[in-house]
């Protein structure tokens, strides 16, 4: 309805415009009146355009309200108020007629989609035998999202988990492994049994360690990491191994999480190994590669140091390894070239902003591009904090890890729903807890604007009132059970929708809006735009049930549209977490 309206209105100010000489194609700011008194929808177009037209923006306003006054199928009232704000009542029947299309229609966004933008999402990209810690909780979550979102539009996205698997951490842990894994296979043992997660971590830090106080361990890691990166088939052999393993666990935390990530879309940077020699030739083309201190660099203009010398992106050390920046600009290649991406989206913390300019320009610069045009986006988030306000720590400082803090969540959802309704059985209790519990860690985050900080706290994300996900879970399932009472089955429910309340009205309204977020987070890259929408749909539903009775309602056809309205409600309530990755239980 909205771009029908938009384009309506952008045709009446044009008329006028045209009258007075002026080709317009800008497009119109459609605001909503903060109080509703002042209609459904406002523009400034008059106050814009008055000066260019010469003419007061009353006068202009006029015009244009005259226009608009015309169109009594869309409009029940235009006013002009203060200096030449337009403000438009919508006629209750277009509302409804456009409701009542949107309830006919199998898809809630009703999609036409018109250019297809073939989309990588680069998220989680865990790193390989180190357990996944909070730090890696926001870029899997907000990443899923966006995937999700984008996907929804109908644009094909192609998730990348862009994993740390290449570098010296990952020989650090092959060094210390490797005894491990000799003794268990002479003993028959599964690596299973004796590598888990927690152990390869171990390791890691138990090399950390050594590494700093024995320089012969360090040689020895480094020979590891050369060998290894040389096809060192043992070494592989063992890498391989290590990664499954490590993997293992990662993908139980995200079934957990309800995150889409499969084996398929692993491209960790090993994949990028026999890449890398072809892209550096490829830099080099480009004239821009310069020799500093032995190692091949980039230096643009753009990035000096606050002393102003230039700031160098490493593409090859002095020893012949690549860096980080290298791997990154080899997946660019490969990613434009070989996956035909025309949009590639990056989700990290924001420390690594420095290093996503860096890359996106010294990609742009050297054209190692298959697609210069193609649109590279960092997505940067804060930190996840304590109630001390300080980042997240357990109380010895150790990093929280994940499984912990979910299992902890799941528990004390399990308490919630149990005083909420302890007549459900005890299976379906369990049930409810995980997706309570889980999808409470899950929207606590997104709900946040991603660019902030936020502090962690069970008992704010657990609430059952205020922007939570149980809040909106319960809507959810409260719209189940009216159904359950009414003795009508949810899944097929249709009926025509009337307005006789402003409740229900102001509810129809918003559940068309469900598109503008979705298509707002797709372009922003804010999933808290959606969060918000969702939170506003379930105060609305929350006032239009206080006031329209459904079950009581004596006129039939009221009742039925009622129903109807809820049913929407519910649709788009379930749609909405769902594109969050969060489950919405019918009873709770
Ligand atoms: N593994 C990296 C880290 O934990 C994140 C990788 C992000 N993706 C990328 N293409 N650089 O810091």
């Amino acid at each position: 309805m909205k771009k029908q309206l938009v384009q309506l209105i952008q045709s009446k100010i044009n008329q006028v415009l045209k009258n007075y000489g002026i080709d317009n194609n800008s497009a119109i700011d459609l605001q909503i009146p903060p109080d509703k008194k002042n209609g459904d929808f406002s523009i400034n177009a008059a106050m814009k355009f008055a000066k260019l037209c010469k003419c007061p923006p009353q006068k202009l306003a006029g015009e244009i309200k005259t226009l608009l006054e015309t169109e009594t199928q869309w409009f029940s009232k235009v006013c002009i108020a203060g200096p030449g704000f337009i403000n438009m009542y919508l006629a209750d029947a277009i509302i409804e007629k456009f409701f009542n299309e949107l309830c006919q229609s199998e898809n809630l966004l009703q999609t036409n989609v018109t250019e297809i933008v073939p989309t990588v999402v680069d998220y989680s990209s865990v790193n390989i035998a180190k357990q996944m810690h909070v730090g890696h909780l926001r870029s899997t979550i907000i990443g899923d999202v966006l995937a999700r979102v984008i996907e929804a539009l109908g644009n094909p996205v192609i998730r990348q988990n862009h994993l740390g698997d290449w570098g010296l951490p990952m020989a650090m842990v092959i060094y210390k492994a490797e005894p491990v894994v000799r003794k268990a296979e002479k003993e028959g043992v599964s690596l299973e049994e004796v590598l888990p997660l927690a152990s390869l971590e171990q390791l890691y830090k138990a090399a950390t360690a050594e590494c700093k106080e024995d320089s012969k361990v360090a040689t020895a890691c480094h020979e590891y990491l050369v060998r290894l990166q040389q096809g060192d088939s043992e070494l592989l052999d063992l890498w391989k191994k290590i990664t499954r393993v490590s993997m293992a666990e990662v993908y139980r935390i995200y079934k957990l999480l309800n995150v889409k990530l499969t084996e398929a879309d692993e491209r960790g940077e090993s994949f990028y190994r026999n890449m890398l020699a072809d892209t550096v030739e490829e830099i080099k083309k480009s004239g821009l590669l310069k020799e500093d201190e032995g190692a091949q660099c980039v230096f643009l203009d753009e990035f000096k140091s606050k002393e102003g010398t230039p700031l160098p992106v490493i593409i090859q050390k002095s020893d012949g390894g690549y860096n980080y920046a290298t791997f990154d600009l080899a997946a660019m290649r490969y990613r434009t070239k070989e996956l035909g991406a025309k949009r590639i989206i990056y989700v990290t913390d924001a420390r690594q902003v420095l290093h996503f300019k860096q890359v996106f320009a010294t990609a742009r610069a050297t054209g190692i591009l298959a697609d210069p045009n193609v649109s590279l986006e960092h997505v940067p988030f804060g930190s996840i904090l304590g109630e001390d306000n300080k980042p997240l720590k357990t109380r010895s400082g150790e990093n929280v890890k994940l499984s912990e803090l979910l299992n902890e969540a799941v528990d004390r959802a399990y308490a919630v729903v149990n005083e909420k309704n302890p007549k459900l059985s005890d299976e379906y209790k369990k049930e409810v807890a995980r997706m309570v519990g889980i999808g409470a860690v899950k929207y606590a985050d997104l709900s946040q604007n991603r660019n902030n900080d936020y502090v962690f706290s069970f008992d704010r994300m657990l609430a059952l009132n205020g922007n939570t996900a149980p809040y909106l879970q319960y809507a959810h399932a409260r719209i189940c059970s009216i159904f359950r009472r009414a003795e009508k089955s949810i899944d097929d429910y249709c009926a025509k929708a009337i307005i006789s309340a402003p409740e229900e009205r102001e509810l129809m309204l918003k559940i068309m809006d469900l598109k503008q977020s979705v298509v707002s987070v797709a372009t922003d890259l804010r999933p808290h735009v959606l969060c918000n929408y969702l939170y506003e749909l379930s105060v609305c539903f929350s006032s239009f049930y206080d006031k329209c009775s459904v079950m009581n309602c004596k006129d039939e056809a009221t009742k039925a549209s009622r129903l109807e309205i809820c049913n929407m409600t519910r649709k788009t309530l379930a749609f909405g977490l769902d594109l969050l990755g969060i489950e919405a239980p019918r009873e709770m």
